[in-house]
C-alpha cells in the first residue's frame, strides 16, 4: 500500500486547475447505460472510483475506452447478466447508481446491497421506494436486490429525506418511463443538475433540477452524447482550505464559485480572503484565523464532504469552533488522528468542539475514509516536521495525484509506493 509523506511549514503559492468532479462523473457514467449509442465524457478525473465504475460497466457488457476522454459504448449490454456484484459495490457504494438505468432500459437489474461502510449505515431504502413507485417489482434475497419491470410508469414520489444518489437513480429511471413523474424533496446538489443537463442532451425531458421538485416527462429512447464534466467543488474546497491555513496565495482555475457559496462564506467568516479573477478563484490565507461554527446540510448548505477539511481550518483558528455533522452518523473518524497530531477536539454526539490554534506536530496517521484522508494531508502541511499518512488508497478514490498538485503549489509532499499499510 502507498503512503504519503508531508513535510510541513511551506506556504502554498501558485495556480492549479480544478479537475472534473468525481460525484458528477459517476452518475453520468451510469447514464450511458440508458442509451443506444456511445457516450464520450471529457475532463474525466483519473480516480479509482471512476475506474471501479468502468469495471462495473464493462462487466455489464459496455465497451469502455480512454481515461481523461472516456467513451462508453452500451451496445453489448442486452445479453449480459445485468448485475452489480458484491465485490464492486462493497468498494464503492455509488455502484448502486446503475440500478435505475438498468431497470428502465432493460427491465431488470440485480444489485448487491451495499451494507454498512466506514461513515455510517447508508441504506438505499429511498432508491428502492422511488423505483417501486415507478412500478418496479423488488425482491431481496441472498444479499442482493432484484428489480423487474416491463415498462416503468411515471408517478409522483416524495423522498423521506434528501438523498443525492437516490434522486439520481430515480431520475434516470423516470427518464425512460411511460408518462410524467414528479419527484419531491429531491437533492439540489450541482451534480444532480449536471446529470439533468446530460439527460436532456441525451433526449430526456427533465425540468426543475436544482430545486426541490423535479418533473420528468418520460421518453421512449435516449442517445449517447459528448459531454465535459463540471469542475469538482470538493477538490476545489480542499485546496482552498490548504491555501488558507498555510497563509498561502493560491489561484484555482475553473473553480466552480457558484457551487461553493456556503464554503466560501464560512471561510470568509474565519478571515480568509477570496478574489474572483479572470484566472479563477484566488484564495489568500490570513495571518490569523478566527473561529467558525459550521453545520453540514444538503446543498446549498455546507457540504458534508468538506467537513473534515473545515475542521482542520477550525483547529488553526484562535478560539473555539463548533462543527455539527447532520448528514452521516459516523463521520468524525479523522478526529482521533488529528488529536494525535496535537489538535484539541472533543466530540459530543454529532458535534465537535474545537479549540485552537493548534501547533500540529507530524507523526504517522491512518487514513480512514476519503475526506478524512484529505484532512490529514492538509494538517500535515502546517505541522512541524514530518507527517506520514497511511492507507492512501482512500485518498486515490477522490483526489487525482494530490501529491503532485500540492508540489506544484510548493508543498513538500511525496508518495512512496508499496509501503505496508
Ligand atoms: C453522495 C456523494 C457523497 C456525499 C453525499 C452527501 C456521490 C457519488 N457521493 O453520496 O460524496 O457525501 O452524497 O452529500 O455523489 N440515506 C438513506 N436512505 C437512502 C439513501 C440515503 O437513509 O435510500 C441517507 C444516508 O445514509 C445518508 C444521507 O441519507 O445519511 C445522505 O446520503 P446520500 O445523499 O444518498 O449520499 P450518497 O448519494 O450516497
Amino acid at each position: 500500500m502507498d503512503k504519503i509523506i508531508v513535510e510541513g511549514g511551506r506556504r502554498l503559492r501558485g495556480t492549479i486547475e480544478v479537475n472534473g468532479a468525481k460525484n458528477a462523473a459517476l452518475p453520468i457514467q451510469c447514464a450511458a447505460l440508458l442509451t443506444d449509442t456511445p457516450t464520450t465524457l471529457r475532463h474525466v478525473p483519473l480516480l479509482s472510483d471512476v475506474r471501479t465504475m468502468n469495471k462495473l460497466l464493462a462487466g455489464l457488457g459496455c465497451e469502455v475506452s480512454g481515461e481523461r476522454v472516456l467513451t462508453i459504448d452500451p451496445r453489448g449490454v442486452a445479453s449480459g447478466t445485468l448485475e452489480a456484484p458484491y465485490e464492486l459495490v462493497k468498494t464503492m457504494r455509488a455502484s448502486v447508481t446503475v440500478m435505475g438505468p438498468l431497470l428502465a432500459r432493460y427491465g431488470r437489474a440485480r444489485i448487491s446491497l451495499p451494507g454498512g461502510c466506514a461513515i455510517g449505515a447508508r441504506p438505499i431504502d429511498q432508491h428502492l421506494r422511488g423505483l417501486e413507485a415507478l412500478g418496479a417489482e423488488i425482491t431481496l434475497a441472498h444479499g442482493y436486490v432484484e428489480l423487474k419491470a416491463k415498462r416503468l410508469r411515471g408517478a409522483t414520489f416524495v423522498f423521506d429525506l434528501v438523498t443525492v444518489g437516490g434522486t439520481q437513480n430515480v431520475m434516470m429511471a423516470a427518464a425512460l418511463a411511460k408518462g410524467t413523474s414528479r419527484l419531491e424533496n429531491v437533492a439540489r446538489e450541482p451534480e444532480v443538475e449536471e446529470l439533468a443537463r446530460i439527460l436532456n442532451k441525451m433526449g430526456a425531458r427533465v425540468h426543475g433540477a436544482g430545486t426541490s421538485v423535479i418533473e420528468i416527462e418520460g421518453v421512449d429512447n435516449l442517445s449517447g452524447v459528448d459531454h465535459a464534466i463540471l469542475p469538482d467543488r470538493i477538490e476545489a474546497g480542499t485546496f482552498m482550505v490548504a491555501a488558507a491555513i498555510s497563509q498561502g496565495d493560491v489561484t484555482l482555475r475553473h473553480a466552480p464559485v457558484d457551487d461553493l457559496h456556503a464554503v466560501i462564506a464560512k471561510m470568509e467568516e474565519a478571515g480568509v480572503r477570496f478574489e474572483v479573477t479572470p484566472d479563477g478563484l484566488r484564495v489568500l490565507g490570513p495571518e490569523r484565523l478566527g473561529p467558525v461554527d459550521v453545520t453540514t446540510r444538503p446543498h446549498p448548505g455546507f457540504p458534508t464532504d468538506m467537513q473534515a477539511q473545515m475542521m482542520v481550518l477550525a483547529t488553526m483558528a484562535h478560539g473555539q469552533s463548533l462543527i455539527t455533522e447532520t448528514i452521516f452518523e459516523n463521520r468524525f473518524m479523522h478526529v482521533p488522528e488529528l488529536c494525535r497530531m496535537g489538535a484539541d477536539i472533543s466530540v459530543h454526539g454529532n458535534s465537535a468542539a474545537i479549540r485552537g490554534p493548534t501547533r500540529y506536530s507530524g507523526t504517522t496517521v491512518m487514513a480512514t475514509d476519503l475526506r478524512a484522508s484529505a484532512s490529514l494531508i492538509i494538517a500535515g502541511l502546517v505541522a512541524e516536521g514530518r507527517t506520514e499518512v497511511r492507507r492512501v488508497y482512500h485518498l486515490d478514490r477522490g483526489y487525482e495525484t494530490i501529491e503532485t498538485r500540492l508540489q506544484a503549489l510548493g508543498g513538500q509532499v511525496e508518495r512512496y509506493h508499496g509501503a505496508r499499510g
